[in-house]
């Protein structure tokens, strides 16, 4: 039996990774992140999201994060999932659909299609959607902000709409969670809402 692929989605901000990882935990799962996740991935995200480094135009950026996936999916998600491990993946392709189709207006669908290629069609089974609106977000960045976080409050709340039309398109692949609240409520309502679509681990 081959494991679950979910990917944890949402804004910069929304506090995602800390919930990817409590979810990898609760579900004694692979845990891993995008862009990233080897080695290769790793030196492509510091290309991609360093705000002093040279500054990828838009599609180099997009095909960067599609070669990092690639690699990713390889490496590491496929083995794993073959092996029977479920693997809880901070961000996957939706969110390049979400940040270069509509954040940098390259169009969902072409995204989609280098996505899709970069993976050889690996789609999630599931995507956890941690919502949160525009404004606490923005709130909750801070510190060094990456080039991508940098961008500005019109393209994240394109981010953000992005992601919740994705969702409400496609109800039955995905989990839309209030990020309200504390660490501990979140993680509940992650952990109740991959449950109900999947089943207990
Ligand atoms: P993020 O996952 O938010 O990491 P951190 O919590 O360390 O800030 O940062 C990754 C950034 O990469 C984020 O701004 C979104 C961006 N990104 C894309 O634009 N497209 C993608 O396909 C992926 C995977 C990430």
């Amino acid at each position: 039996m081959t494991g679950w692929l979910i990917a944890v989605e949402g804004t910069d901000g929304s506090g995602k990774s800390t919930q990817a990882r409590l979810l990898a935990q609760h579900l004694g799962a692979v845990y891993t992140r995008e862009p990233g996740g080897t080695p290769l991935g790793e030196r492509l995200r510091d290309m991609v999201l360093d705000p002093a480094g040279d500054h990828p135009v838009d599609r180099a950026e997009a095909l960067m994060i599609a070669a990092a996936r690639a690699q990713h999916v390889a490496e590491v998600v496929r083995p794993a999932l073959a092996e029977g491990r479920h693997v809880v993946t901070d961000r996957y392709l939706e969110s390049s659909i979400a940040y270069q189709g509509h954040g940098r207006r390259l169009g969902p669908d072409d995204v989609a299609a280098v996505s899709a290629f970069a993976t050889e069609g690996l789609a999630a089974d599931l995507v956890v959607l941690i919502d949160v609106d525009g404004p606490v977000a923005a709130n909750r960045r801070s510190g060094h902000l990456d080039r991508i976080e940098l961008a500005g409050d019109e393209f994240h709340a394109r981010v953000v709409a992005a992601y919740r039309a994705m969702a409400t398109a496609e109800p039955d692949r995905w989990v839309v969670v209030d990020g309200t609240g504390t660490v501990e409520e979140v993680a509940e309502r992650v952990a109740a809402g991959v449950a109900d679509r999947l089943g207990p681990a």
